[in-house]
C-alpha cells in the first residue's frame, strides 16, 4: 500500500488518479479547492472505509496549501501529484492581454506546485515521487500559437521543477514532469485523444517506475520521453 496525495483531485485526471489508487489499495489524500462542490470525490470517499479522505486545498493560496497539507497528518508520502490547472485564454493575445488571467495561471500552475511541494517536503524521503502536470503546449515542439499564459506557465513550472529535482537528488526524492496526453476532461473536451482512465493508468505506471537517475525529466503519459 502506498500513500498518495493529489492536489487538484475534484475532477478530470486528478479524480481518476484518486479512483485508481484507491482501487489499487492505496491510502489517498484527495485535495480539492472546494470540497463542498466535489460531489463525485465525496461519493468515492464515503464508500472507501476511510482509505480516501477529502481535504480543502486551493493551490493558489499559501494558507490554504499549508492547512490542507496539515489536515492530512504528518506521515510519509510516497507519491505527490501536482495536478491542478486552468487553461486560461486560448486566443492569441497580440492586441490586448488579460493580465488577471496570467496572474491566475502563474499562481495555480507555477507557484502552486512549489507551494504544495514545500508543504509536503518534510514528509518526502528517499524514493518519494513528486509528479508535476505540464503539457505538450509547454514544449518547443508544439507547432501552434495561442495559449500564451498557459504555455508560459507550464514551461516555467517544468524548468523550475527540473531545478527542484537537482536540489532534492541528495535526499533521494524523485521529481517528474509529465504531459498527461490530450485527455477527454472538462479541459480537453469530448474530442480529445484519450480517456481520463487511459491517462491516469499510464501516469500511475510511469510514477511507480520513475527512478532517481531520471529525476527532473519530462515524459508523456505513455512512458515516452517528451521533448522540452
Ligand atoms: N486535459 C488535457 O488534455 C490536458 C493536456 C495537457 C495537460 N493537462 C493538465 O493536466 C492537469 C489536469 O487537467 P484536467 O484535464 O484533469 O483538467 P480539468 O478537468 O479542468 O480539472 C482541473 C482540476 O484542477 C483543479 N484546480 C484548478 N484550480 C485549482 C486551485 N486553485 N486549487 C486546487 N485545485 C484547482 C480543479 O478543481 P475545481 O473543480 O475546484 O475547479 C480540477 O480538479 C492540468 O494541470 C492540465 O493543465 C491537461
Amino acid at each position: 500500500m502506498a500513500t498518495i496525495a493529489i492536489a487538484g483531485a475534484a475532477r478530470g485526471i486528478g479524480f481518476e488518479l484518486a479512483k485508481q489508487h484507491l482501487a489499487a489499495g492505496d491510502r489517498v489524500y484527495a485535495l480539492a479547492r472546494d470540497p463542498g462542490a466535489a460531489g463525485q470525490l465525496n461519493t468515492l470517499a464515503k464508500g472507501s472505509d476511510g482509505q480516501l479522505t477529502v481535504h480543502a486545498m486551493d493551490v493558489a493560496d499559501d494558507a490554504s496549501v499549508k492547512a490542507g497539507a496539515a489536515a492530512t497528518g504528518s506521515g510519509p508520502i510516497d507519491i505527490l501529484y501536482n495536478v491542478a490547472g486552468i487553461v486560461g485564454t486560448v486566443e492569441p493575445e497580440l492586441e490586448s492581454v488579460d493580465w488577471a488571467t496570467w496572474d491566475n495561471a502563474f499562481e495555480i500552475m507555477v507557484k502552486g506546485p512549489l507551494r504544495v511541494l514545500q508543504a509536503f517536503l518534510p514528509r518526502l524521503g528517499a524514493g518519494s515521487k513528486v509528479i508535476n502536470f505540464s503539457s505538450q503546449l509547454a514544449a518547443s515542439t508544439w507547432p501552434y500559437g495561442g495559449f500564451y499564459a498557459y504555455g508560459a506557465a507550464k514551461a516555467a513550472m517544468g524548468r523550475m521543477m527540473r531545478s527542484v529535482a537537482a536540489d532534492l537528488k541528495d535526499r533521494g526524492v524523485i521529481v517528474g514532469i509529465i504531459h498527461p496526453g490530450y485527455v477527454q476532461t472538462d479541459m480537453g473536451g469530448p474530442d480529445a485523444e484519450i480517456t481520463p482512465q487511459e491517462s491516469a493508468s499510464g501516469i500511475r505506471k510511469l510514477a511507480t517506475e520513475w527512478t532517481l537517475d531520471r529525476s527532473g525529466d519530462f515524459y508523456k503519459w505513455n512512458g515516452e520521453p517528451h521533448a522540452w
